[in-house]
Protein backbone atom coordinates (compact mmCIF):
# COMPACT_ATOMS: atom_id res chain seq x y z
CA UNK A 1 0.00 0.00 0.00
CA UNK A 2 1.45 3.62 -0.91
CA UNK A 3 1.44 6.27 1.80
CA UNK A 4 -1.14 9.05 0.87
CA UNK A 5 1.07 11.50 -0.95
CA UNK A 6 2.19 8.85 -3.12
CA UNK A 7 -0.97 7.50 -3.94
CA UNK A 8 -2.23 10.95 -4.98
CA UNK A 9 0.44 10.91 -7.21
CA UNK A 10 -0.82 7.73 -8.64
CA UNK A 11 -4.12 8.45 -9.24
CA UNK A 12 -4.13 12.09 -9.98
CA UNK A 13 -1.09 14.19 -10.65
CA UNK A 14 0.82 11.83 -13.51
CA UNK A 15 -1.96 11.12 -14.86
CA UNK A 16 -3.29 14.70 -15.17
CA UNK A 17 0.17 16.77 -15.54
CA UNK A 18 1.80 16.44 -18.41
CA UNK A 19 5.03 17.45 -16.84
CA UNK A 20 6.45 15.55 -13.56
CA UNK A 21 9.01 17.81 -11.63
CA UNK A 22 13.01 16.10 -10.64
CA UNK A 23 13.23 14.31 -7.48
CA UNK A 24 15.83 17.05 -7.38
CA UNK A 25 18.23 19.42 -8.69
CA UNK A 26 21.32 17.31 -10.63
CA UNK A 27 23.68 20.14 -10.34
CA UNK A 28 25.98 18.05 -7.43
CA UNK A 29 25.98 15.11 -9.86
CA UNK A 30 28.69 13.33 -12.26
CA UNK A 31 27.68 13.84 -15.72
CA UNK A 32 25.86 11.18 -17.46
CA UNK A 33 27.70 8.70 -19.68
CA UNK A 34 25.92 7.79 -23.05
CA UNK A 35 27.57 4.42 -22.23
CA UNK A 36 25.59 3.75 -19.18
CA UNK A 37 24.22 -0.03 -18.81
CA UNK A 38 20.90 0.63 -17.79
CA UNK A 39 20.14 -2.29 -16.01
CA UNK A 40 22.85 -2.56 -13.36
CA UNK A 41 23.98 0.54 -12.94
CA UNK A 42 19.85 1.12 -12.37
CA UNK A 43 20.06 0.80 -8.57
CA UNK A 44 23.36 2.82 -8.57
CA UNK A 45 22.49 5.84 -9.89
CA UNK A 46 22.20 8.72 -7.72
CA UNK A 47 18.41 8.57 -6.81
CA UNK A 48 18.38 12.47 -7.20
CA UNK A 49 18.64 12.29 -10.97
CA UNK A 50 16.28 9.28 -11.32
CA UNK A 51 12.54 10.65 -12.68
CA UNK A 52 9.91 8.03 -12.26
CA UNK A 53 7.27 8.62 -15.58
CA UNK A 54 5.64 5.19 -15.18
CA UNK A 55 4.22 5.96 -11.89
CA UNK A 56 0.83 5.72 -12.94
CA UNK A 57 1.41 1.56 -12.58
CA UNK A 58 0.63 0.41 -9.58
CA UNK A 59 3.48 -2.32 -9.67
CA UNK A 60 6.01 0.22 -10.48
CA UNK A 61 9.12 -0.76 -8.51
CA UNK A 62 10.34 3.02 -8.35
CA UNK A 63 7.28 3.40 -5.88
CA UNK A 64 8.41 1.75 -3.16
CA UNK A 65 12.07 2.67 -4.12
CA UNK A 66 10.75 5.98 -3.52
CA UNK A 67 8.71 5.34 -0.47
CA UNK A 68 11.69 4.05 1.43
CA UNK A 69 13.62 7.00 0.46
CA UNK A 70 10.67 8.87 2.56
CA UNK A 71 9.75 11.31 -0.55
CA UNK A 72 6.27 12.33 -0.03
CA UNK A 73 5.00 15.18 -2.86
CA UNK A 74 2.87 18.47 -2.08
CA UNK A 75 0.56 19.64 -4.98
CA UNK A 76 0.78 23.63 -5.49
CA UNK A 77 -2.69 24.71 -5.57
CA UNK A 78 -2.50 28.26 -7.20
CA UNK A 79 -1.18 29.52 -10.30
CA UNK A 80 2.19 32.06 -9.58
CA UNK A 81 1.75 35.18 -11.76
CA UNK A 82 2.51 36.53 -14.81
CA UNK A 83 5.90 37.84 -15.32
CA UNK A 84 5.88 40.31 -18.66
CA UNK A 85 8.56 42.65 -19.99
CA UNK A 86 7.34 44.60 -23.30
CA UNK A 87 10.39 46.35 -24.76
CA UNK A 88 10.67 48.27 -28.64
CA UNK A 89 11.47 51.70 -29.67
CA UNK A 90 10.44 54.99 -28.87
CA UNK A 91 7.13 55.13 -29.47
CA UNK A 92 6.82 51.61 -30.84
CA UNK A 93 3.31 51.97 -28.49
CA UNK A 94 4.71 50.14 -25.29
CA UNK A 95 2.29 52.40 -23.08
CA UNK A 96 -0.46 51.91 -25.16
CA UNK A 97 -0.76 48.32 -25.34
CA UNK A 98 0.36 48.05 -21.56
CA UNK A 99 -3.32 50.50 -20.29
CA UNK A 100 -5.01 47.25 -22.15
CA UNK A 101 -2.52 44.19 -20.29
CA UNK A 102 -2.51 45.82 -17.80
CA UNK A 103 -7.22 46.20 -17.59
CA UNK A 104 -6.92 42.38 -19.19
CA UNK A 105 -4.42 40.79 -17.05
CA UNK A 106 -4.40 42.71 -13.65
CA UNK A 107 -0.44 43.24 -13.81
CA UNK A 108 1.05 45.84 -11.83
CA UNK A 109 2.54 48.16 -14.81
CA UNK A 110 6.22 49.64 -14.07
CA UNK A 111 6.93 51.85 -16.74
CA UNK A 112 10.42 53.42 -16.07
CA UNK A 113 9.55 56.47 -18.08
CA UNK A 114 6.28 57.02 -15.97
CA UNK A 115 8.54 56.60 -12.62
CA UNK A 116 10.91 59.07 -13.83
CA UNK A 117 8.76 61.43 -14.88
CA UNK A 118 7.01 61.29 -11.37
CA UNK A 119 9.74 61.86 -10.07
CA UNK A 120 10.60 64.94 -12.26
CA UNK A 121 7.61 66.39 -11.52
CA UNK A 122 7.81 66.41 -8.06
CA UNK A 123 11.10 68.20 -8.56
CA UNK A 124 13.43 65.19 -5.88
CA UNK A 125 17.00 64.77 -6.13
CA UNK A 126 16.26 62.08 -8.69
CA UNK A 127 13.89 63.82 -10.44
CA UNK A 128 16.51 66.54 -11.09
CA UNK A 129 19.37 64.19 -11.76
CA UNK A 130 17.27 62.39 -14.77
CA UNK A 131 15.89 65.36 -15.97
CA UNK A 132 18.86 66.20 -18.07
CA UNK A 133 19.13 63.32 -19.41
CA UNK A 134 15.68 62.36 -20.47
CA UNK A 135 15.41 66.05 -21.96
CA UNK A 136 18.21 64.94 -23.68
CA UNK A 137 17.19 61.41 -25.28
CA UNK A 138 19.80 59.78 -23.00
CA UNK A 139 19.78 57.15 -20.67
CA UNK A 140 19.24 58.05 -17.33
CA UNK A 141 22.47 56.54 -15.68
CA UNK A 142 21.80 52.79 -14.60
CA UNK A 143 21.72 53.02 -10.62
CA UNK A 144 19.28 55.72 -10.58
CA UNK A 145 16.97 53.48 -12.64
CA UNK A 146 18.03 49.49 -11.76
CA UNK A 147 17.34 51.23 -8.22
CA UNK A 148 13.67 52.19 -9.05
CA UNK A 149 12.62 49.41 -10.61
CA UNK A 150 14.39 46.79 -8.06
CA UNK A 151 12.33 48.33 -5.20
CA UNK A 152 8.80 48.70 -7.00
CA UNK A 153 9.27 45.18 -8.00
CA UNK A 154 9.79 44.29 -4.36
CA UNK A 155 6.09 45.68 -3.68
CA UNK A 156 3.74 43.19 -2.39
CA UNK A 157 1.17 43.51 -5.22
CA UNK A 158 3.71 43.33 -7.90
CA UNK A 159 4.49 39.20 -6.19
CA UNK A 160 1.06 38.99 -5.68
CA UNK A 161 -0.49 40.35 -9.06
CA UNK A 162 2.18 40.04 -11.39
CA UNK A 163 4.62 42.52 -13.11
CA UNK A 164 4.54 44.32 -16.41
CA UNK A 165 8.11 46.03 -16.86
CA UNK A 166 8.14 48.74 -19.40
CA UNK A 167 10.69 50.14 -20.34
CA UNK A 168 13.69 48.13 -18.38
CA UNK A 169 16.21 46.85 -19.24
CA UNK A 170 17.31 49.62 -21.96
CA UNK A 171 21.06 48.17 -21.69
CA UNK A 172 23.25 44.79 -21.10
CA UNK A 173 24.11 46.15 -17.85
CA UNK A 174 20.18 46.59 -16.89
CA UNK A 175 19.34 42.90 -17.86
CA UNK A 176 22.30 41.85 -16.08
CA UNK A 177 21.06 43.11 -12.76
CA UNK A 178 17.70 41.99 -13.23
CA UNK A 179 19.47 38.34 -14.11
CA UNK A 180 21.60 38.87 -11.18
CA UNK A 181 18.78 39.07 -8.77
CA UNK A 182 17.19 36.29 -10.45
CA UNK A 183 14.39 38.43 -11.77
CA UNK A 184 13.24 37.08 -14.85
CA UNK A 185 9.81 37.63 -16.69
CA UNK A 186 8.18 34.61 -18.44
CA UNK A 187 7.85 36.58 -21.94
CA UNK A 188 9.79 39.36 -23.14
CA UNK A 189 7.62 40.93 -26.36
CA UNK A 190 9.28 43.57 -28.42
CA UNK A 191 7.10 45.63 -30.97
CA UNK A 192 8.53 45.89 -34.32
CA UNK A 193 7.62 49.44 -35.87
CA UNK A 194 9.82 51.34 -39.14
CA UNK A 195 11.78 54.23 -37.84
CA UNK A 196 9.86 56.14 -40.01
CA UNK A 197 6.44 55.43 -38.34
CA UNK A 198 8.12 56.28 -34.99
CA UNK A 199 8.97 59.49 -35.33
CA UNK A 200 5.66 60.60 -36.79
CA UNK A 201 4.55 59.14 -33.91
CA UNK A 202 6.25 60.70 -31.02
CA UNK A 203 5.43 64.05 -33.14
CA UNK A 204 2.39 63.95 -33.09
CA UNK A 205 1.62 62.06 -29.01
CA UNK A 206 -0.12 64.37 -26.37
CA UNK A 207 -0.86 63.33 -23.15
CA UNK A 208 -3.39 64.10 -21.00
CA UNK A 209 -1.54 65.83 -17.60
CA UNK A 210 -5.20 64.65 -15.78
CA UNK A 211 -5.42 61.08 -16.75
CA UNK A 212 -2.43 59.73 -18.22
CA UNK A 213 -3.57 58.96 -20.93
CA UNK A 214 -1.90 58.82 -24.82
CA UNK A 215 -3.03 60.35 -27.57
CA UNK A 216 -2.04 60.93 -31.05
CA UNK A 217 -2.93 64.14 -32.92
CA UNK A 218 -4.09 62.34 -35.76
CA UNK A 219 -4.14 58.20 -34.90
CA UNK A 220 -5.68 58.70 -31.73
CA UNK A 221 -7.15 62.00 -31.34
CA UNK A 222 -8.62 62.96 -27.84
CA UNK A 223 -12.63 62.68 -27.26
CA UNK A 224 -13.27 66.34 -26.56
CA UNK A 225 -12.58 70.07 -27.12
CA UNK A 226 -11.69 70.20 -23.41
CA UNK A 227 -9.39 67.64 -23.19
CA UNK A 228 -7.81 68.48 -26.20
CA UNK A 229 -7.21 71.89 -24.74
CA UNK A 230 -4.90 70.28 -21.86
CA UNK A 231 -2.81 68.18 -23.91
CA UNK A 232 1.08 68.52 -23.68
CA UNK A 233 3.47 67.31 -25.77
CA UNK A 234 6.55 65.42 -24.34
CA UNK A 235 9.60 67.61 -24.20
CA UNK A 236 11.81 64.71 -25.58
CA UNK A 237 9.16 64.25 -28.31
CA UNK A 238 11.00 66.36 -31.24
CA UNK A 239 12.02 64.93 -34.21
CA UNK A 240 15.92 65.49 -33.58
CA UNK A 241 15.47 64.04 -30.04
CA UNK A 242 13.29 60.94 -31.12
CA UNK A 243 15.66 60.43 -33.96
CA UNK A 244 18.50 60.08 -31.25
CA UNK A 245 16.58 58.01 -28.78
CA UNK A 246 15.99 55.61 -31.47
CA UNK A 247 19.58 55.37 -32.02
CA UNK A 248 20.39 54.11 -28.57
CA UNK A 249 17.64 51.92 -28.53
CA UNK A 250 19.43 50.06 -31.72
CA UNK A 251 22.87 50.21 -30.20
CA UNK A 252 21.29 48.00 -26.95
CA UNK A 253 18.17 45.68 -28.68
CA UNK A 254 20.55 43.57 -29.88
CA UNK A 255 22.49 43.19 -26.27
CA UNK A 256 19.71 42.86 -24.19
CA UNK A 257 17.71 40.34 -26.99
CA UNK A 258 20.47 37.87 -25.47
CA UNK A 259 19.18 37.33 -22.37
CA UNK A 260 15.95 36.64 -23.05
CA UNK A 261 16.39 34.85 -26.60
CA UNK A 262 14.60 31.97 -25.97
CA UNK A 263 11.60 33.68 -24.23
CA UNK A 264 11.36 36.54 -27.15
CA UNK A 265 8.24 37.02 -28.98
CA UNK A 266 8.84 39.92 -31.76
CA UNK A 267 4.75 40.95 -32.65
CA UNK A 268 4.39 43.28 -35.51
CA UNK A 269 3.42 46.80 -34.43
CA UNK A 270 2.69 48.64 -37.14
CA UNK A 271 -0.95 47.66 -37.13
CA UNK A 272 -3.91 49.12 -35.53
CA UNK A 273 -3.63 49.06 -31.76
CA UNK A 274 -6.72 46.49 -31.22
CA UNK A 275 -4.68 44.43 -33.86
CA UNK A 276 -1.46 44.39 -31.79
CA UNK A 277 -3.14 43.83 -28.94
CA UNK A 278 -5.01 40.43 -29.92
CA UNK A 279 -1.34 39.00 -30.63
CA UNK A 280 -0.32 40.33 -27.50
CA UNK A 281 -3.29 38.61 -25.46
CA UNK A 282 -3.10 35.02 -27.42
CA UNK A 283 0.54 35.39 -26.05
CA UNK A 284 -0.11 35.92 -22.88
CA UNK A 285 -2.69 33.74 -22.25
CA UNK A 286 -0.52 31.10 -23.40
CA UNK A 287 2.17 31.80 -21.66
CA UNK A 288 -0.44 31.83 -17.97
CA UNK A 289 -2.23 28.17 -18.98
CA UNK A 290 1.84 27.36 -19.18
CA UNK A 291 2.33 28.76 -16.30
CA UNK A 292 -0.46 27.49 -14.65
CA UNK A 293 0.14 23.91 -15.61
CA UNK A 294 3.75 24.14 -14.29
CA UNK A 295 2.35 25.26 -10.99
CA UNK A 296 -0.31 22.30 -10.40
CA UNK A 297 2.43 19.94 -11.60
CA UNK A 298 3.82 17.60 -8.70
CA UNK A 299 6.54 19.01 -6.41
CA UNK A 300 8.13 16.32 -4.67
CA UNK A 301 10.21 17.13 -1.49
CA UNK A 302 12.96 15.79 -0.25
CA UNK A 303 12.59 14.89 3.97
CA UNK A 304 16.26 16.36 4.31
CA UNK A 305 16.26 19.93 4.65
CA UNK A 306 19.50 20.58 4.12
CA UNK A 307 19.72 18.74 1.08
CA UNK A 308 16.86 20.61 -0.44
CA UNK A 309 18.43 23.96 0.71
CA UNK A 310 21.41 23.16 -1.03
CA UNK A 311 19.51 22.41 -4.01
CA UNK A 312 16.93 25.45 -4.37
CA UNK A 313 18.51 27.70 -6.12
CA UNK A 314 18.88 25.25 -9.58
CA UNK A 315 15.15 23.72 -8.66
CA UNK A 316 13.62 27.12 -9.07
CA UNK A 317 15.00 27.04 -12.54
CA UNK A 318 14.53 22.98 -13.17
CA UNK A 319 11.14 22.35 -15.02
CA UNK A 320 9.61 19.16 -14.58
CA UNK A 321 9.87 16.42 -17.57
CA UNK A 322 7.05 15.34 -19.42
CA UNK A 323 5.49 11.74 -18.90
CA UNK A 324 3.84 9.62 -21.48
CA UNK A 325 6.78 10.12 -23.59
CA UNK A 326 5.25 6.33 -24.77
CA UNK A 327 2.80 7.81 -26.26
CA UNK A 328 3.69 8.59 -29.88
CA UNK A 329 3.49 10.82 -31.84
CA UNK A 330 4.25 13.34 -29.14
CA UNK A 331 2.02 16.05 -28.51
CA UNK A 332 3.27 18.81 -29.69
CA UNK A 333 3.18 20.22 -26.01
CA UNK A 334 6.33 17.73 -25.37
CA UNK A 335 8.30 18.59 -28.58
CA UNK A 336 8.00 22.09 -27.74
CA UNK A 337 9.01 21.72 -23.74
CA UNK A 338 12.13 19.39 -25.18
CA UNK A 339 13.07 22.26 -28.07
CA UNK A 340 12.59 25.00 -25.53
CA UNK A 341 14.92 22.67 -23.47
CA UNK A 342 17.37 22.03 -25.50
CA UNK A 343 17.36 25.63 -27.08
CA UNK A 344 17.89 27.15 -23.62
CA UNK A 345 21.13 24.71 -22.34
CA UNK A 346 22.40 25.61 -26.22
CA UNK A 347 22.06 29.02 -25.76
CA UNK A 348 23.29 29.50 -22.43
CA UNK A 349 26.57 27.35 -23.79
CA UNK A 350 26.68 29.51 -26.90
CA UNK A 351 26.53 32.78 -24.54
CA UNK A 352 29.22 31.29 -22.24
CA UNK A 353 31.73 31.15 -25.36
CA UNK A 354 32.00 27.57 -25.83
CA UNK A 355 32.38 26.55 -29.84
CA UNK A 356 32.05 22.80 -29.78
CA UNK A 357 28.99 21.68 -28.41
CA UNK A 358 26.49 18.39 -29.17
CA UNK A 359 23.23 18.22 -27.89
CA UNK A 360 21.85 14.16 -27.45
CA UNK A 361 18.12 13.86 -27.42
CA UNK A 362 16.64 10.17 -27.10
CA UNK A 363 12.73 10.51 -26.53
CA UNK A 364 11.24 8.02 -28.67
CA UNK A 365 10.69 10.09 -31.80
CA UNK A 366 14.06 11.14 -31.68
CA UNK A 367 15.57 7.61 -31.43
CA UNK A 368 16.22 5.84 -34.69
CA UNK A 369 16.31 2.90 -32.88
CA UNK A 370 12.92 2.71 -32.39
CA UNK A 371 10.62 2.04 -35.06
CA UNK A 372 8.54 5.96 -34.01
CA UNK A 373 11.48 7.86 -35.10
CA UNK A 374 10.29 10.58 -36.98
CA UNK A 375 12.33 13.04 -38.91
CA UNK A 376 9.90 15.77 -38.60
CA UNK A 377 10.86 15.93 -34.85
CA UNK A 378 14.24 16.29 -35.47
CA UNK A 379 13.79 19.19 -38.38
CA UNK A 380 11.39 21.06 -36.14
CA UNK A 381 14.33 21.28 -33.06
CA UNK A 382 16.99 22.07 -35.49
CA UNK A 383 14.37 24.90 -37.11
CA UNK A 384 13.64 26.22 -33.08
CA UNK A 385 17.65 26.75 -32.28
CA UNK A 386 18.65 27.79 -35.78
CA UNK A 387 15.17 30.64 -35.68
CA UNK A 388 16.16 31.62 -32.22
CA UNK A 389 20.00 32.54 -32.97
CA UNK A 390 18.94 34.02 -36.23
CA UNK A 391 16.35 36.40 -33.86
CA UNK A 392 19.56 37.18 -32.60
CA UNK A 393 21.32 38.53 -35.26
CA UNK A 394 23.40 35.55 -36.30
CA UNK A 395 24.05 33.85 -39.63
CA UNK A 396 23.33 30.12 -39.06
CA UNK A 397 24.45 27.38 -41.38
CA UNK A 398 21.71 24.31 -40.76
CA UNK A 399 24.73 21.24 -42.53
CA UNK A 400 23.43 17.77 -43.77
CA UNK A 401 25.80 15.44 -44.90
CA UNK A 402 25.79 14.61 -48.30
CA UNK A 403 25.68 11.15 -49.64
CA UNK A 404 28.72 8.70 -49.01
CA UNK A 405 30.50 6.37 -51.11
CA UNK A 406 31.07 6.51 -54.57
CA UNK A 407 29.06 5.04 -57.99
CA UNK A 408 26.35 2.81 -57.49
CA UNK A 409 27.71 2.14 -54.11
CA UNK A 410 26.91 5.99 -53.02
CA UNK A 411 23.48 6.60 -50.46
CA UNK A 412 23.11 7.74 -46.75
CA UNK A 413 22.62 6.74 -43.65
CA UNK A 414 18.04 6.15 -43.60
CA UNK A 415 17.73 8.61 -40.39
CA UNK A 416 18.84 11.56 -42.72
CA UNK A 417 17.80 10.13 -46.01
CA UNK A 418 15.83 12.82 -47.57
CA UNK A 419 16.52 15.48 -44.71
CA UNK A 420 18.03 17.91 -46.61
CA UNK A 421 15.27 18.26 -48.94
CA UNK A 422 12.48 18.69 -46.29
CA UNK A 423 14.99 21.53 -44.83
CA UNK A 424 14.75 23.52 -48.05
CA UNK A 425 10.92 23.51 -48.11
CA UNK A 426 10.45 23.94 -44.34
CA UNK A 427 8.30 26.98 -43.10
CA UNK A 428 11.05 29.16 -42.02
CA UNK A 429 8.55 31.84 -41.02
CA UNK A 430 7.35 34.99 -42.52
CA UNK A 431 10.38 36.99 -42.03
CA UNK A 432 12.83 35.55 -44.49
CA UNK A 433 14.62 34.28 -42.25
CA UNK A 434 16.28 31.34 -45.03
CA UNK A 435 18.49 32.74 -47.27
CA UNK A 436 19.51 35.38 -44.92
CA UNK A 437 19.91 34.84 -41.80
CA UNK A 438 19.45 30.73 -42.15
CA UNK A 439 21.34 28.63 -44.67
CA UNK A 440 21.10 25.40 -45.46
CA UNK A 441 24.28 23.53 -46.20
CA UNK A 442 26.44 20.30 -46.37
CA UNK A 443 29.45 19.33 -44.09
CA UNK A 444 32.87 19.75 -45.27
CA UNK A 445 35.11 22.65 -45.18
CA UNK A 446 34.18 24.76 -48.42
CA UNK A 447 30.53 24.94 -46.64
CA UNK A 448 32.03 27.82 -44.13
CA UNK A 449 31.90 31.19 -45.54
CA UNK A 450 33.00 34.28 -44.05
CA UNK A 451 29.56 35.36 -43.18
CA UNK A 452 28.62 32.14 -41.21
CA UNK A 453 28.75 32.97 -37.73
CA UNK A 454 27.32 29.36 -36.63
CA UNK A 455 26.98 26.41 -37.77
CA UNK A 456 24.41 23.33 -36.45
CA UNK A 457 25.35 19.95 -37.91
CA UNK A 458 21.82 17.61 -38.08
CA UNK A 459 22.67 14.07 -36.73
CA UNK A 460 26.42 13.80 -38.77
CA UNK A 461 26.77 10.13 -38.68
CA UNK A 462 29.14 7.15 -39.50
CA UNK A 463 27.80 4.98 -42.21
CA UNK A 464 29.04 1.35 -42.94
CA UNK A 465 32.70 1.76 -44.36
CA UNK A 466 32.23 5.79 -44.48
CA UNK A 467 33.54 7.79 -42.05
CA UNK A 468 32.23 11.59 -41.54
CA UNK A 469 34.72 13.08 -39.01
CA UNK A 470 37.38 13.69 -41.76
CA UNK A 471 34.78 16.05 -43.73
CA UNK A 472 33.88 17.22 -40.06
CA UNK A 473 36.84 18.29 -38.85
CA UNK A 474 38.40 19.83 -41.70
CA UNK A 475 34.84 22.15 -41.73
CA UNK A 476 35.41 22.81 -37.79
CA UNK A 477 39.26 23.79 -39.00
CA UNK A 478 37.72 25.93 -41.23
CA UNK A 479 34.80 27.52 -38.13
CA UNK A 480 37.73 28.28 -36.03
CA UNK A 481 36.40 29.91 -32.97
CA UNK A 482 32.57 29.58 -34.56
CA UNK A 483 30.25 27.79 -32.75
CA UNK A 484 29.31 24.73 -34.36
CA UNK A 485 26.39 22.14 -32.64
CA UNK A 486 26.29 18.76 -33.50
CA UNK A 487 22.88 17.33 -33.04
CA UNK A 488 22.24 13.75 -31.85
CA UNK A 489 25.51 13.00 -33.74
CA UNK A 490 26.42 9.44 -33.96
CA UNK A 491 30.16 9.24 -34.23
CA UNK A 492 31.27 5.85 -33.06
CA UNK A 493 33.07 3.68 -36.08
CA UNK A 494 31.07 1.68 -37.40
CA UNK A 495 32.93 -1.76 -38.83
CA UNK A 496 33.15 -2.52 -42.49
CA UNK A 497 33.54 -5.99 -44.26
CA UNK A 498 36.91 -4.47 -45.31
CA UNK A 499 37.73 -4.10 -41.32
CA UNK A 500 39.66 -0.53 -42.41
CA UNK A 501 37.17 1.79 -40.77
CA UNK A 502 38.00 0.03 -37.27
CA UNK A 503 41.48 0.39 -37.42
CA UNK A 504 43.22 3.42 -39.39
CA UNK A 505 42.86 6.48 -37.07
CA UNK A 506 40.52 4.96 -34.58
CA UNK A 507 41.75 7.12 -31.89
CA UNK A 508 42.23 10.30 -33.71
CA UNK A 509 38.36 9.87 -34.88
CA UNK A 510 37.93 9.22 -31.25
CA UNK A 511 39.73 11.84 -29.73
CA UNK A 512 37.77 14.30 -32.32
CA UNK A 513 34.51 13.28 -31.09
CA UNK A 514 35.15 13.64 -27.73
CA UNK A 515 36.26 17.16 -28.50
CA UNK A 516 32.58 17.63 -28.72
CA UNK A 517 31.05 18.89 -24.73
CA UNK A 518 27.66 17.95 -23.99
CA UNK A 519 25.31 21.39 -23.71
CA UNK A 520 21.98 18.85 -23.42
CA UNK A 521 21.53 15.37 -22.30
CA UNK A 522 18.88 13.60 -22.01
CA UNK A 523 17.86 9.61 -22.16
CA UNK A 524 15.01 7.37 -21.14
CA UNK A 525 15.71 4.43 -18.93
CA UNK A 526 14.25 1.35 -19.77
CA UNK A 527 15.13 -2.01 -18.14
CA UNK A 528 17.73 -4.19 -19.96
CA UNK A 529 17.16 -5.13 -23.44
CA UNK A 530 13.63 -3.53 -23.39
CA UNK A 531 12.52 -0.19 -24.58
CA UNK A 532 8.75 -0.27 -22.27
CA UNK A 533 7.82 0.72 -19.75
CA UNK A 534 9.55 3.86 -19.49
CA UNK A 535 11.22 3.58 -16.01
CA UNK A 536 12.86 7.14 -15.97
CA UNK A 537 14.88 9.69 -17.51
CA UNK A 538 18.47 11.20 -17.39
CA UNK A 539 18.57 15.01 -17.88
P1 LIG B 1 9.85 56.03 -21.99
O1 LIG B 1 8.73 56.85 -21.51
O2 LIG B 1 9.90 54.63 -21.64
O3 LIG B 1 9.98 56.30 -23.55
P2 LIG B 1 10.23 55.36 -24.78
O4 LIG B 1 10.75 54.01 -24.56
O5 LIG B 1 11.03 56.21 -25.69
O6 LIG B 1 8.84 55.01 -25.24
P3 LIG B 1 7.72 56.02 -25.44
O7 LIG B 1 7.04 56.31 -24.15
O8 LIG B 1 8.22 57.19 -26.23
O9 LIG B 1 6.79 55.21 -26.43
P4 LIG B 1 5.89 53.96 -26.23
O10 LIG B 1 6.54 52.79 -26.87
O11 LIG B 1 5.41 53.81 -24.83
O12 LIG B 1 4.70 54.39 -27.19
P5 LIG B 1 3.28 54.99 -26.84
O13 LIG B 1 2.36 53.92 -26.44
O14 LIG B 1 3.41 56.18 -25.95
O15 LIG B 1 11.22 56.68 -21.49
C1 LIG B 1 11.47 58.07 -21.60
C2 LIG B 1 12.88 58.39 -21.18
O16 LIG B 1 13.10 57.95 -19.82
C3 LIG B 1 13.97 57.72 -21.97
O17 LIG B 1 14.28 58.41 -23.15
C4 LIG B 1 15.13 57.73 -20.94
O18 LIG B 1 15.71 58.99 -20.89
C5 LIG B 1 14.43 57.46 -19.65
N1 LIG B 1 14.39 56.02 -19.35
C6 LIG B 1 13.30 55.23 -19.32
N2 LIG B 1 13.63 53.96 -19.00
C7 LIG B 1 14.97 53.95 -18.80
C8 LIG B 1 15.91 52.91 -18.48
N3 LIG B 1 15.54 51.65 -18.28
N4 LIG B 1 17.22 53.25 -18.39
C9 LIG B 1 17.63 54.52 -18.60
N5 LIG B 1 16.78 55.55 -18.93
C10 LIG B 1 15.46 55.26 -19.02
O19 LIG B 1 2.85 55.45 -28.30
C11 LIG B 1 3.52 56.49 -28.96
C12 LIG B 1 2.52 57.24 -29.87
O20 LIG B 1 2.08 56.36 -30.90
C13 LIG B 1 1.27 57.67 -29.12
O21 LIG B 1 0.87 58.92 -29.59
C14 LIG B 1 0.24 56.61 -29.45
O22 LIG B 1 -1.05 57.13 -29.44
C15 LIG B 1 0.65 56.17 -30.84
N6 LIG B 1 0.42 54.74 -31.07
C16 LIG B 1 0.61 53.72 -30.19
N7 LIG B 1 0.27 52.54 -30.75
C17 LIG B 1 -0.13 52.82 -32.01
C18 LIG B 1 -0.60 52.02 -33.11
N8 LIG B 1 -0.72 50.69 -33.01
N9 LIG B 1 -0.91 52.64 -34.27
C19 LIG B 1 -0.79 53.99 -34.39
N10 LIG B 1 -0.37 54.81 -33.40
C20 LIG B 1 -0.04 54.22 -32.23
Amino acid sequence: MLPASLSSLHSTNVRTSPYLSPLSSSSSLPSPSPSLSLAPSFSHLHHRRLVSFNTVRGNNPLATKAERRGLSVTCASTCEPLKVMISGAPASGKGTQCELIVQKFGLVHISTGDLLRAEVSTGSEIGNKAKEFMNAGQLVPDEIVTAMVTARLSHEDAKTKGWLLDGYPRSFAQAQSLENLKIRPDVYVVLDVPDEILIDRCVGRRLDPETGKIYHLTNFPPETEEIKARLVPRPDDTEEKVKSRLEIYKQNAKAILSTYANITKKIDGNRPKEMVFADIESLLSQAKREKMKKTTAVKPVHEHKSQSNQASSSQDNWKGIPTRLNNIPHSREIRNYFYDDVLQATQRAVNDGRTRLKVEINIPELNPEMDVYRIGTLMELVRVIALSFADDGKRVKVCVQGSMGEGALAGMPLQLAGTRRILEFMDWGDYGAKGTFVEIGSIGANEVDEQDDMFILVAPQNAVGNCIIDDMKAMTDAAGTRPVILINPRLKDLPGSSGIMQTMGRDKRLEYAASFENCYFFRLLYYAGTQYPIMGALR
